[in-house]
């Protein structure tokens, strides 16, 4: 029986250069997708999945993520003063989310060294990653299908979107093969990072989700410093796959990719267009638009 995940890991220390000059002082997690930022859908998602303790890599210059989690004493006295208690009720809400702890990542040395910084909070245990500039939109949520797989399987999983076309080159590919009693999962073999279309082992593009067996730790910690002299994770696990197995899945839902300007426009229409307290006004506006 493989060991229940309780812990999910957001890496949230990069730069977010693609979103300049919004994200010059905000955070990149914290661009609102609609009303919300989006590390906070992640974080939903992580919750609705059974997870216990988020913890969330920050960096220099990042501190509102961690003023959005905590309470907001200013903000909801005077909500309170005035009567909104719906308002009130949202932020209170927030402030008891989840256990959430906080590491820093010093300098944003790669998307594997940002998971590294984790290492002593996760301890000697599976656990989930999830990339906040990945919004998924899913039912069951993404990482919870992810863990069932986990549970079933008992190696690392990796979330995979099947992309037709060229497309493909813009993601790391997953060589393997399809299972064959679950189309879903593929058995994988090796990872090739953005090829070129001609070259790419599959359909099988490597988004933002992974549940993880604790062994990668000491992986990346031999990694040395690849691509841009970033630690890769896709290095760490590519050194996990001589040990043990790892499976790719290809998940149920729809994700956006609301780390880049247009990603987030597609986004923020969609999600628009689900919120029933505007929906038809919002088609209507869109409606009337001469495209
Ligand atoms: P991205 O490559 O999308 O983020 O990494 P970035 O580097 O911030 O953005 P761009 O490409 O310059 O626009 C995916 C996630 O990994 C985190 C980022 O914060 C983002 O949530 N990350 C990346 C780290 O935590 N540390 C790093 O060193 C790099």
């Amino acid at each position: 029986m493989s060991k229940p995940v309780r812990k999910a890991v957001f890496p949230a220390g990069g730069l977010g250069t693609r979103f300049l000059p919004a994200t010059k002082v905000i955070p990149k997690e914290m661009l609102a997708l609609v009303d919300k930022p989006i590390l906070q859908y992640g974080v939903e998602e992580a919750i609705a999945s059974g997870i216990e303790h988020i913890i969330i890599v920050t960096g220099r210059g990042k501190g509102a993520m961690e003023d959005h989690f905590d309470i907001s004493y200013e903000l909801d006295a005077t909500l309170e003063r005035k009567g909104k208690k719906e308002l009130l009720e949202l932020s209170r809400k927030i402030s008891s989310m989840a256990r959430i702890s906080y590491i820093r990542q010093k300098e944003p040395l790669g998307l594997g060294h940002a998971v590294l910084c984790a290492k002593d909070l996760v301890g000697d245990e599976p656990f989930a990653v999830l990339l906040p500039d990945d919004v998924i939109d899913a039912n069951p949520p993404c990482i919870k299908q992810m863990i069932d797989v986990y549970q079933e399987r008992g190696g690392s999983v990796l979330a995979t979107m099947t992309i037709e076309g060229p497309g493909i080159s813009a993601y790391g590919v997953l060589d393997g093969k399809q299972d064959a009693s679950n189309p879903r999962i593929y058995n994988c073999a090796g990872m090739v990072e953005k090829p070129k279309f001609e070259e790419a082992p599959s359909k099988q593009a490597i988004i933002g989700r992974y549940v993880l067996t604790p062994r990668v730790f000491e992986l990346l910690e031999k990694t040395t410093p690849g691509a841009g002299g970033e630690i890769q994770l896709t290095d760490g696990i590519l050194a996990l796959l001589k040990h043990e197995k790892v499976f790719g899945y290809t998940f149920e839902g729809k994700r956006y990719d609301a780390g880049d300007k247009f990603g987030m426009l597609q986004a923020t229409v969609e999600f628009a267009l689900k919120r029933p307290e505007f929906a038809e006004k919002f088609k209507e506006y869109l409606k009337g638009l001469s495209l």
